[in-house]
């Protein structure tokens, strides 16, 4: 049999990642602890960390290098996906040291420029990384002072910022924010961060679009019915969140970013090449088709807000979202949020999409359904005076249970021609024998390798804004505002979400 250079589909279609030193803002935070410092560490696990590669955190909090290493330790222990192992970890926490400063100081960062001028004499790589993992009042002050500082270029390497969600509460501050960036860094060196797309099913389908034929030549308004994106969380405002959480809401923390994100991924028409540009212009262009509301009156036709009550999960009583820590007792803020979506081109004339995103729901998971027509009623269940069955349902679980499933019919065997519902089942863990990485790594790799393919381009994130705009402003500022719902802690959501669905036998799918 010929080989088949393709067997292994190891395709390098990326750059490579290169060394740099990593200065991470707000280094003392959760996002720090949870994710960053267990992604480099996974990365290192597996050999794939640039060789060279040195973190300096950055925050206010009184430390010292040691004690900054213990305390990303005992996090690392708790949330590492290959385990905690004590020598790797003592090698790799090596590289990494602290650095103390409020981020409004400008002397904080004349030292944090000599401590890396100094690094740099000792061998370490000129490359800068600059992560902004800080609340994100501060991403002005960080910006202008390493602008001030003159650490945003450098004659020996290059420099580059991530900057973590939220990317602006609106259109009006994302375009401050973005006028603030790109004055500090051109937008070829500017990563915006949407961790839903370093997730490996996210990337998976494009590949499940444009690699295979039998999926694409399908993947339009003559056969599919609706599609439906679902994330669906248990957790609620543990840990403080309520603080954030509460000044956001469900339409900005998830709708504005990772579920319009996955949107366009499934909307978008196949890209000239896998060029960032070439992939987010695509993105760029879904969104800029959304179709926007006329009111407040038809927003609330089309859009469901709701706040959980008291409830229970898993057999525990829980609070309602008014009774959570640092909640307003009063509070407007959705918890939970579904609505239908049009999107006005060729493609996708007449097909919704309809989105839902709920905290304290009975399940945590993300999927996306792409629900086909049904076969004309003329055959089997007709012969017998049945309904018609419900169309062919292809769904792309992109967490837990990583994978891809077709459902279909089959006759069921024996003399009577009845039919059952079957599923075609497609698992990464089964299929690959390991779990993905972490959507950070990849991130975290494909910044340090100059690539922004699985990052929002400026125009991405404002013309998402636009669209969410318009249902802030009806819920808030109309002088009708839609009403907001209520579900209980425990269960899938409000029923006005049910009623989005126009067809009587149409309604969301359970995970
Ligand atoms: C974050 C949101 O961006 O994504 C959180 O701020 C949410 O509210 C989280 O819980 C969900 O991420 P994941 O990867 O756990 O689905």
């Amino acid at each position: 049999m010929e080989d088949n250079p393709f067997r292994e589909s190891d395709l390098s279609l990326r750059n490579h990642p290169e060394s740099c030193v990593l200065v991470i803002f707000g280094a003392t935070g959760d996002l720090t602890h949870r994710k960053l410092i267990p992604a480099l560490y996974n990365l290192a696990a597996d050999g794939d960390l640039p060789a060279g590669l040195r973190v300096v955190g950055f925050a206010r909090r009184e430390k010292d290098d040691e004690v900054f290493r213990e305390g990303l330790k005992e996090l690392n222990k708790e949330v590492s996906r290959q385990g905690h192992d004590e020598d790797l970890w003592e090698q790799f926490s090596q590289s990494v040291t602290y650095h103390q400063s409020t981020f409004t100081d400008e002397d904080g960062y004349a030292t944090l420029k000599e401590k890396l001028d100094e690094m740099e004499k000792d061998g370490a790589s000129p490359n800068r990384l600059y992560y902004l993992a800080s609340a994100p009042e501060f991403f002005d002050d960080i910006l202008l002072n390493l602008k001030k500082a003159g650490l945003n270029k450098s004659d020996t390497g290059w420099c580059r910022a991530v900057v973590e969600k939220p990317f602006g509460t609106d259109l009006a501050t994302a375009q401050h924010l973005n006028e603030v960036v790109n004055d500090v860094f051109p937008e070829s060196e500017t990563f915006r961060i949407d961790h839903y797309l370093g997730k490996e099913t996210a990337q998976n389908i494009m590949v499940l679009r444009f690699a295979n034929h039998l999926f694409e030549v399908l993947w339009n308004n003559r056969f599919i019915d609706h599609v439906q994106i679902t994330c669906a969380e248990h957790l609620g405002m543990e840990g403080g969140r309520g603080g954030y959480y509460d000044k956001s809401g469900a339409m900005r923390d998830m709708i504005q970013n990772h579920l319009l994100q996955l949107l366009s991924l499934i909307a978008m028409e196949p890209p000239t090449d896998l060029s960032a540009d070439g992939v987010r212009d695509e993105k760029v262009k879904v969104l800029k088709s959304l179709r926007h509301f006329k009111s407040a009156e038809d927003v609330g036709q089309s859009v469901v807000r709701a706040q959980y009550t008291a409830g229970t999960l898993n057999g525990t009583e829980v609070s309602g979202y008014r009774d959570e820590d640092r909640v307003n007792p009063d509070s407007v803020t959705e918890s939970y949020v579904a609505l239908k979506i049009m999107i006005d081109n060729w493609r996708w004339e007449g097909v919704p999409f309809y989105v839902r995103m709920g905290k304290r729901l009975p399940k945590k998971g993300t999927e996306i359904s792409i629900h086909y027509k049904q076969a004309p009623n003329v055959l089997f269940n007709a012969a017998v005076g049945a309904e018609a069955m419900p169309g062919n349902v292809l769904v792309i679980r992109i967490q837990p249970n990583e994978g891809i499933s077709l459902g279909m019919r089959s006759k069921r065997p024996g003399p009577a021609a009845t039919l059952q519902p079957v599923k075609m089942d497609f698992n990464y863990q089964t299929s690959f024998g390991k779990s993905s990485p972490e959507a950070y790594e990849r991130l975290l790799l494909d910044a340090m390798a100059g690539d922004a393919t699985l990052f929002a381009r400026a125009d991405e994130v404002e013309t998402a804004w636009e669209y969410v705009d318009q249902i802030e402003d009806a819920w808030h500022k109309s002088t009708n505002p839609p009403k907001m719902a209520e579900y209980p802690a425990g269960s899938w959501g409000p029923k006005e979400a049910d009623e989005l669905f126009e067809q009587d036998d149409h309604g969301w799918r359970r995970l």
